[in-house]
């Protein structure tokens, strides 16, 4: 397995370019399961996860092809004009929970569908009872067999959903499954997130009758059939937010091009309060680490709030912080792993049940650690960078599924950082 290592100290400057949104581009390239016109994307970022997901898609009979061009990875074409299979196996959605997403649009579409649950994963037990109970209120009929969810739908209707945890998987589920269902359907609570706005924005272009995606009440007017589309996929906002943090960490000086600064509100509040300079102009955020920063108290919570995809990057910052923060992760319940790698590295931080107390220290020393999930093996990337020495990073597939070419991203700006084939 291939590792990373980096000598740490390197002060980062210069310009990044953000790739395609990750958690955008997985629902959005599902929902051309909705059609069996062509829908071709734009900007979807060369990754594990994505890959995983044209396996998946591939496997139910839908044609992908994917361009090359002189920069790489070009346009994706999506077809499902001839849907073979209506089954997502346990070994693909092991690999990868957002796989659950095809569940909405095969059983809408196709009045069936057998899916496997997800199981746990490292950070937490991820349940997917929020969405199994609004496909049931819109009227299907859903047993679990062998691990495997079997849903028939003959007659699907519109229905009123509320559901109990703002969860984004379940409102894009449901916002996909209700865009072919007759009548108007109502998700209530739904989730917030840019992702959510931006598959709604996709759906729409497709000829769906959805409204209010962004806010927590969704509603959906089915319609008999959605069209093909172009689309160009959203930049990540946490990738954005990571090389932000990085920019802080060695006090340097970063242009993250493509950024959008309003998806990141509560984010950039936050390194606001700790002492970061954040400058925001047109289609890009300049962060200067201008030397040590504060010791700031951090809460995840649903957007608009602080994105609990930022949280194991925060802690970072907050190891080398001048005093003393707490950060409390509200959205999922094993989402520390990354703060005993952080403690072999010299980090002075206190678990107590779902808040980390963390005592700032002037510096980290590099180790061997292990990364443990995809968000935490890039906070061991940023502890790599400031740490005294060098940091050997294992496990690093995580590392793959959600960030394109980091290492080369990071070397570009000054890093001394370099992937050892494994
Ligand atoms: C999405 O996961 C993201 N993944 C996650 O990013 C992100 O951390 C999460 O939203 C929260 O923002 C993708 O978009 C592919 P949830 P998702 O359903 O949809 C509970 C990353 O690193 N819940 O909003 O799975 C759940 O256990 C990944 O890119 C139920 O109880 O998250 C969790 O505690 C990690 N029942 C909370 O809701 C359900 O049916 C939020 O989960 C569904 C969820």
């Amino acid at each position: 397995m291939d590792k990373i290592l980096v000598c740490g100290g390197k002060r980062l400057q210069g310009e990044v370019v953000v790739s395609g949104s990750k958690n955008s581009a997985l629902p959005v390239l599902v929902s051309s399961l909705l059609t069996a016109e062509q829908c071709a994307y734009q900007g979807i970022p060369d990754l594990m996860d994505i890959r995983t997901t044209l396996k998946l898609l591939s496997s139910l009979g839908v044609r992908v092809e994917r361009e090359q061009d002189s920069r790489g990875l070009g346009d994706l074409t999506i077809r499902a004009d001839h849907v073979t299979k209506l089954e997502a196996s346990y070994d693909l959605v092991k690999t990868m929970r957002a796989s659950f997403l095809v569940l909405g649009p095969l059983l809408s579409r196709f009045g069936e569908a057998r899916v496997s649950t997800p199981g746990g994963c490292a950070i937490g037990t991820r349940p997917v009872n929020l969405h199994l109970k609004g496909l049931t209120e819109m009227g299907a009929n859903i047993d679990l067999v062998h691990g495997y969810v079997v849903a028939k739908a003959t007659k699907l209707h519109g229905a009123k959903i509320y559901l109990d945890l703002p969860s984004v998987g379940a409102t894009e589920n449901l916002m996909m499954a209700a865009t072919l269902v007759k009548g108007m359907t109502v998700i209530e609570n739904a989730a917030k997130e840019p992702e959510v706005e931006e598959l709604a924005t996709v759906l729409n272009k497709m000829g769906a009758q959805i409204h209010g995606a962004g806010s927590d009440v969704v509603k959906i007017e089915g319609v008999d059939a959605l069209h093909g589309v172009r689309h160009r996929v959203i930049p990540d906002r946490i990738e954005a937010g990571t090389f932000m943090v990085a920019a802080a960490l060695t006090h340097g000086d970063i242009v993250v091009r493509g950024a959008r600064a309003d998806h990141l509100e509560a984010f950039l509040l936050k390194l606001k309060e700790a002492g970061v300079t954040i400058s925001i102009e047109e289609g890009r955020v300049r962060v200067k680490g201008e030397g040590r920063v504060k010791g700031v108290d951090v809460t995840t919570l649903p957007y608009p709030g602080f994105p609990t995809d930022l949280q194991a990057q925060m802690m970072v910052l907050m190891a080398v912080a001048d005093g003393v923060s707490v950060v409390t992760e509200t959205i999922f319940e094993n989402r520390f792993m990354h703060a005993q790698e952080l403690i072999r590295m010299g980090a002075d931080v206190r678990l107590e049940g779902n808040r980390a107390i963390i005592r700032g220290l002037e510096s980290l020393s590099g180790a061997e650690i292990m990364a443990t999930d995809l968000r935490a093996s890039v906070s061991l990337v940023l502890a790599g960078l400031v740490a005294k020495g060098n940091t050997e990073i294992s496990r690093i597939y995580h590392l793959d599924r959600g960030y394109e070419h980091i290492e080369r991203k990071l070397s570009a700006l000054g890093a001394n950082i370099q992937r050892i084939k494994g």
